[in-house]
């Protein structure tokens, strides 16, 4: 088998980009370890900034957005006894949409199997070799049990936290950044209507709580935890109590209906430089990983691949190596505001039991809240900063 760029993942990353390289005459093939079935029911992110949702739809996939997301013109912030509303639109002239992840990568996978490139799901032994030289290759065992080998100009690491590629990158010298945060979050999924217009980020003494939804009639929740909770200990109406307790304000509530999932997920920042080794490319969670508290994590994937199909474009249309050799610096620069942000929103946001931490965090949501500036540096940051920083 041969291809332009070989691209190791079908997650949003992997996906997006073989679509973007297709629109600009660029051959690829994406190798999926897991089945399609699997790859489309993981709930992760649901918040999509106005970058990616502009990226999505000049590549043909708004159709479904723009009828089904949610776009959301700010945020609520809250903590005991107030609710205050960030208006994006006057403070950055930016929204976001409220898609979730599974909608973008159903789309994603839709329109490559619908005349796109190859899609080989349930692919395993993937190893990318021969990386420093022009004509790089991946060996894999197809979803038949039969030894392939994929030829390639250039390889596209897209394959997640836990794929082989970083590995093969830090093998030839680099660094990772790493910081573990002493919290969790209990996602749940549920149905029953959002009983908020926007999302909420409410601080608790008894810890965080978000608000957020995926549809009309559906709500997803979630729940600061200590990272060591076993989701078998919290039980539905544990779960409603809390996100009441958390969220309460006066003549409101939150809606109760049907769980449907319901998972503790890690928390923690991590960054892999550099973002490439010679034809091998890395791209979204296969790099780094935000805490979730900036809904950053998504949009991080789809500028990353954003950037690295114009690099790729450039190297194997226009044999120059400009922008392959700038991808690295150009992504990482945007990586670390977003990491930034999203230590800052979570700093801010969980409570350690420190009183004089708690107090910090107050004074410093009263300022978001009474200063345009602060307000706006916030928004700024949310709805997504442009992607050369
Ligand atoms: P992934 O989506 O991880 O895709 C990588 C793909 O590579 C996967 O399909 C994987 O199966 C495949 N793969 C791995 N190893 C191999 C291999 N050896 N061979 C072939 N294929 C391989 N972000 C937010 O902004 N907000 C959220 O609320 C949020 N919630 C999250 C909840 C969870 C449980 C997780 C895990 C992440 C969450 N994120 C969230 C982060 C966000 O979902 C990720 O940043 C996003 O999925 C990154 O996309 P990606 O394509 O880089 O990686
Ligand atoms: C969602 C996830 C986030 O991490 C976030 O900050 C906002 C919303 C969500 O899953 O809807």
């Amino acid at each position: 088998m041969r291809t332009q760029v070989g691209i190791i993942g079908a997650g949003p990353a992997g996906l997006l980009l073989s679509r973007l390289l297709t629109l600009q005459g660029i051959d690829s093939v994406v190798l999926e370890n897991r089945s399609r079935d699997y790859v489309q029911a993981r709930i992760r992110a649901g918040v999509l900034e106005q970058h990616t949702v502009d990226t999505l739809t000049a590549a043909g996939l708004g159709m479904r957005l723009h009828r089904e997301g949610l776009e959301h013109t700010g945020i609520h912030l809250q903590y005991p006894g107030v609710r205050h509303t960030l208006d994006f639109p006057s403070l950055c002239g930016r929204t976001v949409w409220v898609y979730g992840q599974t909608e973008v990568v159903k789309d994603l996978i839709a329109a490559q199997l619908d005349g796109g490139p190859p899609l080989l799901f349930g692919v395993s032994d993937v190893t990318p070799e021969d990386v420093d030289t022009d004509s790089p290759r991946i060996r894999f065992t197809d979803a038949d049990g039969v030894p392939r080998v994929l030829e390639c100009d250039a390889v596209a690491g897209t394959d997640g936290f836990h794929g082989p590629s970083r590995a093969l990158v830090q093998a030839a010298g680099g660094r990772v950044w790493e910081r573990t945060y002493p919290y969790a979050w209990l996602g749940i999924l549920a149905d029953a209507a959002p009983a908020t217009d926007e999302l909420i980020y409410a601080w608790h003494r008894d810890g965080f709580a978000l608000y957020s939804m995926r549809s009309p009639s559906v709500s997803r929740l979630y729940l600061q935890v200590d990272p060591a909770e076993r989701v078998e200990d919290w039980s539905d109406e544990r779960v409603w109590d809390a996100l009441d307790t958390r969220m309460a304000l006066d003549g409101w509530s939150v809606n109760r209906g049907p769980v449907t999932e319901k998972s503790v997920l890690p928390m923690r920042s991590f960054v892999s430089s550099p973002m490439r080794r010679g034809r091998l490319f890395l791209a979204g969670d296969a790099a780094h990983i935000v805490p979730p508290t900036g809904a950053k994590g998504l949009n991080l994937a789809v500028a990353d691949v954003t950037l690295l199909a114009q690099a790729l474009v450039r190297l194997l249309q226009d044999k120059e190596t400009d922008l392959a050799d700038s991808y690295s610096d150009r992504a990482l620069a945007r990586v670390w505001r977003c990491t930034h942000f999203s230590w800052w929103m979570t700093s801010m946001l969980h409570t350690s039991g420190d009183d004089f931490d708690a107090e910090l965090q107050l004074s410093q949501l009263r300022r978001v809240c009474s200063s345009e500036p602060a307000a706006r540096e916030l928004a700024e940051n949310y709805t997504g900063l442009p992607l050369d920083l």
